[in-house]
């Protein structure tokens, strides 16, 4: 095989790099035209609006009865939280591996969160760690579809009804997922989605709370639209709130782009499956396990586990390596627990709660699995999992050869 890209050579995914997210379509632009001509600009809308059309389409096709579409899948989790009744000085269950809204948004209601491990195969919320946190003081448990590879739903759903808690799923992973034949978001008490740019489906921004239960998406819907009822004129207000609102134009797009992720969702599936077994033929790297629980692997990003020993090179040295040969979109993941973030120091989460309210000293945990994952990880964006299996073949091939000049990289 030719010279490796990082030294001067060709690269062996050179089209990859032509790859591109989001992915603009003409009806996308009819779309937003459309909204922008019918006249819906904001977030209230009727019943005929892009933002209430897409709420039922989207909540239809995860399984649930309801969706309240906001601004981001940030406030989604505050939403959720709030929609939930999880007060100021309350705990509320997380795992340390995943990006930061998970947790801010539990600070952010007056809440602590409360990091807990993940499992050491799957990098999913553990069942167990979960269990093993309960207080008095819990309340709810956010688990997160980790890679929009799903967390163990079963046991996770179990464990809250043993000890009367509410469960918030971050599917901001996982568009299109599903375990034993049911989608992430329909499992928990809400299901909490983001539409960012770089989710597989996206509008730029947005997000959504999923429910199956009339009173609390009542109550979300009045959460979202600063206490009063959705599409009502008259200046009654029934909760003080804020204005968590998406407006009609990106719901248009939204509601454009949603056509194409039934298909989307079942391309990654196919192709994460084919790139895992390319992946575990591999000394030194291992795909999260197949499990047929994982009826669809929503696939945000697909997570390698990394042994450096094994592979023989640093984990920064095979992530530069394979960007070079055209895998543009590999990363070292979210590089570590999120206890060792300034934004959970006493002095940056004082000012949000409660003086009365203890603090987890988090400067002192160190949670194994987590520590592992987070310098062991790689991950590479969904944007090479459509179609057929070319992008899977071009990364399979860059791997090989990062595998073979891997003297090279020490
Ligand atoms: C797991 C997780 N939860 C929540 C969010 C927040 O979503 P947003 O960026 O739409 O606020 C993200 C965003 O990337 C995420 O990855």
């Amino acid at each position: 095989m030719s010279q490796l890209a990082i030294k001067g050579g060709s690269a062996a995914a050179e089209p990859l790099k032509q790859v591109k997210w989001p992915k603009l379509y003409p009806e996308d632009e009819a779309a937003v035209l459309q909204a922008l001509r019918q006249g819906y600009w904001g977030g209230i809308g009727d019943e005929q609006s892009p933002n209430r059309k897409f709420e039922r389409a989207f909540a239809d096709y995860h399984d649930a009865a309801y969706g309240t579409l906001v601004a981001n899948g940030t406030v989604s989790l505050e939403l959720s939280l709030k929609t939930g009744g999880v007060r100021p000085g309350d705990e509320v269950i997380v795992p340390a591996i995943t990006f930061i809204a998970s947790a801010s948004a539990i600070v952010c209601v007056g809440a602590v969160p409360v990091f807990v491990d993940v499992d050491p195969d799957t990098c999913q919320i553990s069942a167990a760690a979960i269990e093993a946190a309960i207080s008095p003081k819990t309340r709810a448990i956010i688990a997160v579809h980790f890679g929009g590879y799903m967390a163990d739903m079963d046991a996770i759903v179990a464990v809250a009804n043993k000890h009367g808690l509410f469960v918030i799923e971050d599917c901001a992973h996982a568009q299109g997922a599903s375990w034993r034949g049911r989608r992430a978001g329909s499992w928990g008490e809400f299901g909490s989605f983001s539409f960012q740019e770089s989710k597989a489906l996206s509008g730029g921004e947005g997000g959504i709370v999923l429910t199956n239960d009339a009173q609390l998406h009542e109550k979300a819907q009045l959460i979202r639209n600063i206490g009063r009822h959705t599409g009502q004129r008259a200046y009654n207000h029934y909760v003080p709130a804020t204005n968590w609102r998406l407006g009609g134009l990106q719901a248009a797009l939204l509601l454009s782009q949603f056509g194409k992720l039934p298909d989307q969702a079942e391309q990654r599936h196919r192709n994460a499956l084919l790139l895992a077994e390319g992946v575990n033929r591999v000394e030194g790297l291992r795909s999260l396990p197949v499990d047929e629980r994982l009826t669809q692997w929503g696939c945000y990003f697909f997570v390698i586990a990394f042994d450096a020993a094994a592979f023989g090179c640093s984990r920064d040295a095979f992530v530069q390596a394979l960007r070079a040969e055209g895998v543009v979109w590999t990363t070292t993941g979210y590089n570590r627990p999120l206890y060792y973030e300034a934004a959970f120091s006493e002095e940056a989460m004082r000012p949000l709660l409660h003086e009365s309210v203890p603090l987890p000293d988090y400067g002192q945990m160190r949670l194994p699995n987590a520590e592992r994952w987070a310098t062991s990880m790689v991950t590479i964006l969904h944007y090479y999992l459509l179609g057929d299996r070319s992008g899977v073949d071009y990364i399979l091939e860059a791997i090989h050869k990062v595998k073979q000049h891997v003297d090279e990289l020490k």
